[in-house]
């Protein structure tokens, strides 16, 4: 069966899609709508209604024609050939974090100085959003992103994470029509369009937010399952494309999206009425035995192709080139510098990030010769 019924925690009789056919199906299918404000939230309490619509801007979680509007103005800067630019940067910053986490000495928390900065500074720099004001909007973007239990529904905690980070995004879209310089905020302000400052924010921070938090908790994970085995890190050495993309499918940081039917829609056989919800399991479908031989292994050779760990369709991650150039330079780089790192306490002690949004460790404390 491509759907499964799925009873939500409002009481709503909706689906679940699981496998890999029916999850690119749904997300491909533009009568269903991504919008918070129709869903029935698959986490807790919540019937549509119950959520605001979103604000002008917040095109993560807007429908076509709008949704287009607003990603059609940065599709053009998120390019394979700019993020190429970017890796000669990306290079000096991960070489300049190996050379702190070496200063701090074994055992170190790989969270706290590599995993956490190394893509926080990449956001920053393509943004142009200045990470030394990182206190100010780091905890309010994963807030915002549902990094940070935002799935119990903490409804008056989101506004007020959305309010101060408007407040710093508007400041920020201020200062680049003031002096515009070279990155993606500066270009967006200074193009010729008719987008409004509110909204240029609003689109600002939907990136600082996927840009925050993704690339992150992958690092952290990603280096858990590389220090298991030393078969892993020659592995990741001999071809970190194909590694990083294996990695991407098995851990699948993004286990599922939510979508809500516009209209019938017929989906292999299974008729999904208007209003009705569907649970979008990527990371189910990344396990798909039909899809995938021996889909629960980690098989960093296998050249897995077709992933949905960046999901599909019209939201289909702005940031996948960032990441991906991120992953393929951060993990060749902290396994030649540190060769025999290893975690530092036992496993079952690492602290998993309670989300079902992001998955992710808060602290990894690890260790080397
Ligand atoms: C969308 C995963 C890195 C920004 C998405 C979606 C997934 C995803 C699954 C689709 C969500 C849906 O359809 O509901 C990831 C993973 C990452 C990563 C696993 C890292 C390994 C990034 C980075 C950025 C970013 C570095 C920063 C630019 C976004 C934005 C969207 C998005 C803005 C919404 C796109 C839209 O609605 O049109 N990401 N992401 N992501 N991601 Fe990422």
């Amino acid at each position: 069966m491509p759907l499964s019924p799925m009873t939500y925690p409002d009481g709503h009789a909706g689906w679940r899609a699981h496998d890999h056919a029916s999850v690119r199906a749904v997300l491909a299918d533009d009568r269903f709508s991504i919008r918070p404000d129709l869903m029935h939230n698959p986490f807790g309490p919540g019937r549509p209604g119950d959520a605001p619509p979103s604000p002008p801007g917040a095109f993560t979680d807007h429908d076509p024609p709008e949704h287009t509007r607003y990603r059609s103005r940065l599709t053009g800067q998120f390019t394979v050939r700019r993020m190429r630019l970017l890796a000669e940067r990306l290079e000096v910053i991960t070489v300049a974090h190996l050379d702190e986490l070496s200063a701090v000495g074994s055992p170190a928390d790989l969270v706290e100085h590599f995993a956490v900065p190394v893509p926080g500074l990449m956001i920053c720099e393509l943004l142009g959003v200045p990470y030394e004001r990182r206190a100010e909007f780091q905890q309010d973007a994963m807030v915002l992103t549902g990094g940070s239990g935002a799935e119990a529904g903490e409804a008056e905690a989101m506004f007020a994470a959305f309010g101060r980070l408007q407040r710093f995004m508007l400041e920020m879209v201020a200062a680049k029509r003031a002096r515009a310089t070279d990155d993606v905020l500066s270009d967006l302000v200074n193009a010729d369009h008719d987008l409004s400052d509110d909204e240029m924010a609003a689109m600002g921070m939907a990136l600082l937010g996927g840009g925050l938090d993704t690339t992150t908790n992958m690092l952290s994970l990603g280096a858990l399952e590389l220090m298991r085995e030393p078969a892993r890190v020659e592995a990741m050495l001999a071809d970190p494309a194909a590694a990083v993309e294996e990695l991407l499918r098995y851990i699948s940081l993004t286990p599922a999206t939510v979508r809500t039917a516009l209209e019938d829609v017929e989906v292999d056989g299974v008729v999904v009425r208007k209003g009705d919800t569907v649970f979008v399991e990527l990371a189910s479908a990344n396990r798909d035995p039909a899809r995938y031989a021996d889909p629960d292994v980690l098989d960093l050779a296998r050249g897995a192709t077709g992933h949905l760990a960046f999901g599909h369709g019209v939201h289909q991650c702005i940031g996948q080139h960032l990441a991906r150039i991120e992953l393929k330079i951060a993990f060749p780089g902290l396994f030649t510098r540190f060769p025999g790192l290893r975690l530092a306490v036992p496993e079952d002690e690492l602290p998993h990030r309670a989300s079902l949004v992001i998955g992710g460790l808060e602290r990894m404390p690890v260790a080397w010769d």
